[in-house]
């Protein structure tokens, strides 16, 4: 407990998910198992602990999965909001508040964090260009806008960040910038935003991730040094969109708060909601206390897209408010990929959280056993079923339960499950094995303490393989025949090694820690106590902590990948198709009039990319028509064509040509154009109504 004895409390958090989707097995590997591993290996000690997570449910990321669905951004919320929160819950994070963004508790203290930076002069407010669809009129900000990365050339970045590399970007900085609503290039249109100047706090986040060198891990400081050494550029804190946290001023009406200013203030509310609920004081798990900058230790688990938020904006974010601790460490994961490919929520390449505990019932120990076994703590790692399968029946079934079952029949069967000893309390008399497990303790603890959780499981399992050995060498079902006493000795040492390997157990599984606290008959143990079994104690009945996975289980799980995959392929891919426009009466509609008419001609207009002009027979006359059609049509190609002409549209004159009338063309999301025009013959000026 070397390091973490200075702490008093400890405030841990996991990234809020954004509630447009459900969880998958990526998330769980990214922000939520070590964290939760963590947090009941604080508990253990007797820590006073609070883990905060939530619903991230503002942000582009919300209102293009409503756009999808067509329904409304707080359907999308409540709906994902709700199925997440309880698939953590029968999976097993033991979140103490799992709150939400959308909350008053939250908008409130998030106005208040802009205010207070605010008047303290810490926004640089500026007038720029930024990129507009004129379709959707609306400004792109974040995921409104993809584009290729300037940094890795990635060309799916968005506006605010490229996930590939990490690198956290503007709108501007894209190349190539498409809208993701119109499929369109935008436009550039003026607008008044917030600014964090970054570049202000440079010199300051330079020093204050300077001195965790060789405390965080390299990945996450190798990222933040390189951002710092590229310079850091202003960020708007603000929005020009319609769904998220009003900007508390006058000028500021319609504007909204950056997603990622009002998300990482999430984790204070949420503190703030479970103090008021368990009357605590919230402060004490965020605010420096007096004259001790080392009372509360502050930690952010998120995955590796989530870094530059975590350990620039929001320090910034604090620091510029003032009073409040600094994330202490920021153990970021790796990505976590799937049968050889990238997950992916878009082409459905996941495993669900909640069809796994459907489909497996019971079986969450064994889920969080093989995630831990391959968390991408240093570098991306990869989950297979085939691999879960082995995991499972060599290690967990094989090594673990086998070792606990066979001490637990043996006592059963030799001595009716009572555990008797005229010594009193019964502890290792073996001392050999007693240091063996001190070590193993020395180095689980060590392991723990700086996230290498693979390594720890490893530490317990180790446990584990060594009681095995144990019992192999002792032969107590031989030596029941003829050194009873010799049987009982080793039998006794196994259940006190048994009941270490459940006390070590229980942050990694929890569920199997207890089932095992349960055969032994005795009350769950921190990690500084040992359980005593006193002379005539009585042990329950055993049965089997794991049960093997079956080659069909495994071939069905891997069926349904190739399923979705297939089907992800054959889909369609949907462009996005604009939302309707305001009603109009039907008098509006008939005052149109549009009819039936035939090219008669056509020919490029010079000096334009764009234009033919066409002469149309309308049935009512031969009139000129310019039409925007050049990139799309041949002249000589549509000579002959039949189309749908407004005709009474009035006159206009474009590049010189008297322009009467307008050809119907139907348009789709990338702009690709095709006639409207009857589909069985019709004289030319026949009413279209
Ligand atoms: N919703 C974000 C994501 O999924 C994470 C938000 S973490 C917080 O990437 F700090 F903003 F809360
Ligand atoms: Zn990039």
């Amino acid at each position: 407990m070397s390091q973490l004895n200075k702490y008093k409390r400890f405030t841990i958090t996991s990234a809020l998910p954004y509630a447009n989707g459900p969880l998958h097995i990526g998330h769980l590997a990214g922000a939520y198992l070590p964290a939760d591993i963590f947090v009941r290996y604080l508990r253990v000690l007797k820590k006073d602990v609070v883990y905060i997570c939530g619903s991230d449910e503002h942000g582009a990321a919300i209102t293009i999965k409503a756009k999808k669905e067509g329904t409304t951004p707080q359907a999308i919320i409540d709906k994902y909001h709700k199925q997440i929160k309880d698939s953590f819950e029968e999976f097993g994070v033991s979140f103490d508040i799992y709150h939400r963004t959308s909350s008053a508790i939250h908008h409130d203290l998030s106005q208040e964090f802009f205010l207070n930076l605010y008047e303290k002069g810490e926004f640089v407010e500026k007038f720029s260009e930024q990129y507009y669809d004129e379709d959707f009129d609306q400004f792109l900000a974040d995921r409104y806008i993809t584009g290729t990365c300037p940094v890795c050339s990635n060309d799916r970045a968005y506006g605010d960040q490229c996930e590939n590399c990490g690198t956290s970007l503007n709108p501007t900085d894209l190349i190539n910038p498409v809208s993701t609503l119109s499929g369109k290039a935008p436009v550039l249109k003026p607008t008044k935003h917030w600014y964090l100047p970054l570049d202000k706090y440079q010199p300051w986040l330079e020093k204050w991730i300077d001195e965790k060198e060789g405390e965080w891990k390299v990945n996450v400081f190798g990222q933040c040094r390189s951002w710092l050494k590229s310079g850091l550029q202003p960020r708007s804190m603000t929005r020009d969109l319609d769904w998220g946290i009003d900007v508390p001023l006058e000028e500021a009406k319609g504007k909204k708060l950056y997603v990622w200013m009002d998300a990482p203030i999430g984790y204070i509310s949420a503190t703030k909601q479970w103090a008021i609920d368990n009357q605590k004081d919230w402060q004490q798990y965020w605010k420096k206390q007096a004259d001790d900058a080392d009372d509360t230790c502050l930690i952010h688990f998120i995955g590796k897209d989530n870094i530059v938020f975590h350990c620039i904006i929001f320090p910034a974010i604090l620091k510029a408010h003032g009073e409040y601790v600094l994330p202490q460490n920021v153990p970021a994961n790796e990505f976590l990929n799937l049968e050889g490919d990238k997950l992916s929520t878009s082409r459905n390449h996941a495993v669900w959280l909640h069809e796994y505990l459907e489909e497996f019932p019971g079986k969450q120990d064994e889920l969080r056993y093989v995630l831990t076994s391959i968390l991408p703590e240093t570098a991306d790692s990869e989950f297979t079923w085939k691999d879960y399968q082995a995991r499972v029946n060599n290690e967990l079934v094989a090594i673990l339960g086998n070792y606990v079952n066979r001490v637990m029949i043996l006592m059963h069967k030799f001595f009716d499950g009572k555990v008797e000893s005229e010594g009193g309390n019964i502890t290792f008399t073996d001392s050999e094995l007693n240091a063996e497990v001190g070590r193993y303790y020395d180095e689980l603890g060590k392991n723990l303490e700086s996230y290498r959780f693979r390594q720890a499981l490893q530490n317990v399992m180790d446990m584990a393989r060594l009681g095995n050995r144990y019992l192999t060498e002792q032969e107590p079902w031989k030596s029941i025949k003829t050194d009873a006493a010799a049987a009982k000795n080793a039998l006794h040492n196994s259940l006190v090694l048994i009941g270490h390997l459940a006390t070590c157990l229980q942050p990694f599984l929890p569920r199997t820690a207890e089932k095992i606290f349960g055969m032994l008959n005795v009350a769950p143990v921190a990690f500084d106590e040992e359980i005593t079994f006193a002379n005539g104690h009585q042990l329950n009945a055993s049965s089997l902590l794991f049960e093997k996975i079956e080659d069909e289980a495994i071939e069905k799980q891997v069926q349904k990948l190739a399923d979705k995959k297939a089907a992800a392929a054959a889909a369609p891919k949907l462009a996005p198709v604009a939302p309707a426009k305001a009603n109009i009466s039907f008098d509006d509609f008939s005052g149109m009039d549009i009819r039936t008419g035939t090219i008669l001609t056509a020919e490029k207009v010079a000096k334009t990319k764009k234009l033919l002009k066409l002469t149309i027979d309308t049935g009512i006359d031969q009139r000129t028509v310019v039409s925007g059609i050049a990139e799309h049509y041949e002249p000589e190609a549509i000579i002959g064509q039949q189309v749908s002409i407004l005709v009474n549209l009035e006159p206009r004159e474009i590049k010189g040509i008297m322009s009467q009338g307008m050809i119907l063309m139907a348009e789709n999301a990338e702009g690709k154009l095709c006639f409207v025009s009857p589909t069985g013959a019709m004289p030319n000026g026949s009413v279209i109504r």
